[in-house]
């Protein structure tokens, strides 16, 4: 469950850092990409040299990437890589940091950054581990959703004997295994998504397109392969990274991205249309590139088809599921949609809520059913994708 996971491993002042070398060879092995963030005081146990070579990437510690360029590490970029945080070794320093939501160290700004679910693994002496401060941050830690791997019991570096050391490593890349596991809600499941904008030629040089970034469907893709899902992705134009693990198929027009889902369909359990598919295209298009002197002022246009009302016809298992995107009575229009084209639901957004629609990075959502309506509010597209998962998950379960 690990492969082509990404883990962001963060390591703190505990002796027990030199363990994280090991922890770092566990996840490569599993098949994951890691990338390392280490405290000031962490490398006083355990070098940089370590941590790069063995996870085949640079090692963040400063906000400051380059003194002389101004050059810096993103800390929202790095929480919103990965798939999953591990602070191993977590100090009794560290851990109260997390819990005042302090943010004086990249590491500490990446964790609050980070919508990635958070594992915890305790390294610290006996009496370290029994004091109330500690076991009071870490409940409240757990309370806020932190999941925290429990030390074993055993010889201490002190030399006293008792709970406190960090859970060895393997079973820490157990634990986290584990996770990935019983995540995996959509397993052998096949989800067909559709994102991007349609191109639709003009002449070879033009087109009529839309401002779709595919954002959206992309988060979509990601998140279905996060829960296990067997992911196909037929995106229009769009400068996006294929999410991992998920089969990707570029087309340009709306006739390009009918043939692809046609030809799926039948195999597909799911099929979200979050593409922004034109509905016009030029009924001609020109061989060669129409000259200035001899263009016609105006072109003509036909409809393009509808690639979900033909596929409702050979719905049979098929949960389908479309887009709207509307500017004026939005709900009617969405549900008048949902009932033409035989939908199982539909997601409206409005180009009037701010923040909603084509190129942000955040979205503002409905999912209409013929039996219910749930809204919800901005949020970031990864966590819109969540809840359009969540909705899809309940579908199949029912
Ligand atoms: C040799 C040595 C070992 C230490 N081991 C631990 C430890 O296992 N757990 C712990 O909570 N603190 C330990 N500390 C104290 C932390 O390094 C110290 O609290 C530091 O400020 C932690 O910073 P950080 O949480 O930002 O990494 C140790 C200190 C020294 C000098």
């Amino acid at each position: 469950m690990l492969s082509g996971k990404n883990v962001l491993l963060a390591i703190t002042g505990s002796i027990a850092a030199y363990k994280s070398a090991y922890l770092v060879r566990g996840f490569i092995k599993s098949g994951a990409n890691v990338k390392v963030i280490v405290t000031e005081s962490a490398l006083q146990f355990v070098t940089k040299v370590t941590l790069s070579t063995l996870s085949k990437n640079p090692v963040y510690k400063d906000f400051l990437k380059d003194e002389h360029t101004g050059e810096w590490n993103n800390h929202v970029e790095l929480g919103s890589w990965s798939d999953i945080m591990v602070i191993a070794p977590a100090t009794a320093n560290t851990l109260s940091n997390l819990v005042t939501g302090k943010a004086n160290s990249f590491f500490l700004a990446t964790f609050l950054s980070c919508n990635s679910p958070v594992f915890v693994a305790p390294a610290m002496d006996l009496d370290m581990f029994q004091n109330k401060s500690t076991k009071h941050n870490l409940d409240i830690l757990s309370k806020r959703g932190v999941k925290i791997i429990d030390p074993g019991s055993g010889e201490l570096a002190s030399g006293l004997d008792g709970k406190g050391r960090m859970e060895e490593p393997e079973q820490i890349v157990d634990v986290i295994n584990q996770y990935f596991l019983d995540q995996a809600t959509l397993k052998n499941i096949n989800i067909l998504i559709s994102a991007g904008p349609t191109y639709e030629s003009i002449d070879p040089v033009r087109f009529i397109g839309n401002y779709s970034s595919g954002k959206m469907g992309f988060a979509l893709a990601k998140e279905a392969e996060n829960r296990g899902a067997c992911v196909e992705l037929i995106s229009g134009p769009v400068s996006l990274k294929t999410p991992k693990n998920v089969k990707r198929t570029n087309i340009r027009s709306a006739l390009e991205m009918k043939k692809e889902i046609e030809d799926r369909f039948s195999t597909t359990d799911v099929l979200i249309m979050s593409a922004a598919v034109a509905d016009f295209q030029p009924t001609e298009s020109a061989i060669n590139k129409i000259k200035k002197a001899e263009a016609k002022m105006s072109i003509t246009l036909k409809k393009t088809p509808d690639i979900l009302k033909d596929l409702a016809k050979k719905k049979k298992k098929q949960i389908v599921i479309g887009f709207a995107l509307e500017t004026e009575s939005e709900k009617k229009n969405a549900y008048q949609k949902m009932k033409q084209k035989n939908l199982d639901a539909i997601v409206l957004n409005s180009l009037k809520d701010k923040g909603a629609g084509f190129g942000y990075n955040t979205n503002k959502v409905t999912i209409i059913t013929p039996l219910e309506e749930m809204n919800y509010e901005l949020k970031t597209k990864d966590l819109v994708a969540k809840d359009i998962l969540n909705f899809i998950e309940k579908c199949i379960l029912d």
